[in-house]
């Protein structure tokens, strides 16, 4: 399946930017440093889906969060900016999603994943 290579130096602090990936939507974020603090701060939470925001980004890169950008609920793309938590909200049946992506409230089973990636350079990612 087919992978891609994407610019970070295009996104801003505070920006996500979205591309398609495999027919789905990725989210590729650029978190700012209250966004982490946040992910953090509720690492200890309880989680329906358990992960630390450490195990959802490469390690040293914390302000970088690439997600699949569907909700596990039923697929539809949730919004940044929306819910409680600082993260996404799914518009569809109100899944709320944290800075790390994490399922919070809601009918989502699942955290949004974190697809297979990697750095090739400080600003290029390949992601598949
Ligand atoms: Fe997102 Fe149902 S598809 S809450």
């Amino acid at each position: 399946l087919a992978s891609i290579e994407f610019d970070l130096s295009k996104v801003a602090e505070g920006q996500q930017v979205v591309v398609k990936w495999r027919g789905k939507p990725l989210f590729v974020r650029y978190r700012t440093p209250a966004e982490i603090a946040a992910a953090i701060k509720d690492d200890h939470a309880e989680l329906r889906d358990p992960q630390t925001d450490e195990q959802r980004h490469k390690p040293g890169k914390a302000q970088w969060l690439i997600l699949v950008g569907t909700c596990t609920h039923l697929g539809c793309v949730p919004t940044f900016g929306g819910g409680e938590y600082g993260g996404w909200f799914c518009p569809c049946h109100g899944s709320v999603y944290d800075t790390s992506g994490r399922i919070r409230k809601g009918p989502a089973p699942l955290n949004l994943a974190v697809p297979d990636y990697a750095f090739l350079s400080d600003t290029k990612v390949k992601v598949g």
